[in-house]
């Protein structure tokens, strides 16, 4: 068995027949046995469309989809093992928890008798921390509680692969981080293959070991968490993830200088192994992270701007700024120095950590 390629999704499209829209345009990726991997993106960028087909409910257009190396294209859903927990809990309102919990247990070809389901329910009833609820109706279950119920419900079939279309949207900003900590916690103890499905990038930095990141039916990076933030693949990558987002100069490259629109700066200052691509004359986009951009004394400043509004974001602030008609943003640590609405500030730019992108998006430092 190879590890690496425990599913393997290959040049997967799907053009949706009643209307004629291609959601998937051509996706390719691999997720290894054991690990949690996120599908992110916007909204519309295909994410339940992609655990759909996974799962068996859609069929794709052209593509193969395999586990464990054997392709499942052909294989009805219900013999793929898979457990799939639904945005919307898809709770069975007149069940108990334990009903709810042990139904998939009570049908089907994965039947057992009572007992056996029963004491499989409780394990899973135990791990996700529901026991106390075992004889109460979900309508009585707070939002958090449900999910458990649903995730349990998911597991009791002991599916090889576990899909969670954003499980956690319903949920109050504090109880998603607690229950995103420990679906993580879950899963890893489990050992269950899982793609979780948000359009939270902070969620996904969190809990993913690694994270798949769609546009429009296209993967714009398959990576680790922290290189979207350090390399990002294209303008798309660089402007989705980020908090606060990244600022975005428009510059123009002509003889050896970069210019944008009240500065300019020597293109030997960049650092040379950065480079995807040379750095030929015409329009880009310069970007640089709001950490990478800060106030410095006068006469080694690149630009001078003055601070709209100061945001205090716990342990930092972020002084926003409007250069050439647009909104950017300087993060500072809280009591680095003490700046105002309406002060004249000059920044400096690192210019080993900003990143220069084509008008298409490409990047090329
Ligand atoms: N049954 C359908 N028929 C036609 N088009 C569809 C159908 N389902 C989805 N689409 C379209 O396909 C695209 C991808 O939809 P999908 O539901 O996969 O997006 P998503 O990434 O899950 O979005 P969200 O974050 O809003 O749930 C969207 O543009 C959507 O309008
Ligand atoms: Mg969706």
């Amino acid at each position: 068995m190879n590890e690496e390629k425990f599913i393997e999704v290959d040049n997967l499209q799907k053009v949706y027949e009643d209307n004629g829209y291609q959601a998937i345009k051509s996706v390719s990726f691999n997720v290894k046995k054991g690990d949690l991997v996120c599908l992110l993106g916007p909204s519309g960028c295909g994410k339940t469309t992609i655990l759909n087909m996974v799962a068996g409910l859609l069929k794709p257009t052209s593509g193969d989809i395999r586990f464990d190396g054997k392709s499942i294209i052909n294989t009805e859903p219900k013999d793929r093992n898979i457990g799939y927990v639904f945005q919307n809990y898809a709770l069975y309102p007149h069940m108990t928890v334990l009903q709810n919990v042990m139904f998939p247990l009570t049908v089907g070809e994965h039947k057992k008798n009572k007992r056996e389901a029963q004491e499989i329910a409780e394990r899973y009833m135990k791990l996700t921390d529901i026991m106390r609820f075992s004889d109460q109706r979900p309508v009585r279950l707070s939002g958090g509680q449900q999910q458990r119920v649903a995730i349990a419900r998911a597991l009791v079939q002991e599916p090889k692969i576990l899909l969670m279309d954003e499980p956690l949207s319903n949920l109050d900003a504090r109880l998603r981080l607690q229950i995103r900590e420990e679906i993580r916690a879950l899963v890893k103890k489990v050992g269950i293959t899982t793609l979780f499905v948000t359009h939270d990038q902070e969620e996904a930095l969190s809990i993913g070991d690694k994270i798949i990141l769609f546009n429009n039916g296209i993967v714009q990076q398959d990576d680790i968490g922290q290189r979207f933030y350090l390399e990002p693949n294209n303008q798309f990558v660089a402007n989705f993830i980020g908090n606060p987002v990244i600022d975005n100069f428009e510059v123009t490259v002509e003889g050896g200088t970069v210019k944008g629109s009240d500065f300019a700066f020597d293109q030997n200052l960049l650092s040379e192994d950065r480079f995807k691509s040379p750095l030929e004359d015409g329009q880009y986009m310069l970007s640089v992270r709001p950490e990478n951009i800060l106030p410095v004394d006068e006469e080694d400043g690149q630009l001078t701007e003055t601070i709209d509004d100061v945001e205090l974001i716990g342990r930092e602030c972020i002084l926003k700024f409007t250069h050439d008609g647009h909104q950017a943003r300087s993060l500072i640590g809280l009591g680095d120095r003490e700046l105002h609405h309406g002060d004249v500030i000059h920044l400096k730019m690192a210019l080993d950590r900003v990143f220069i992108f084509k008008p298409n998006g490409e990047r090329v430092y």
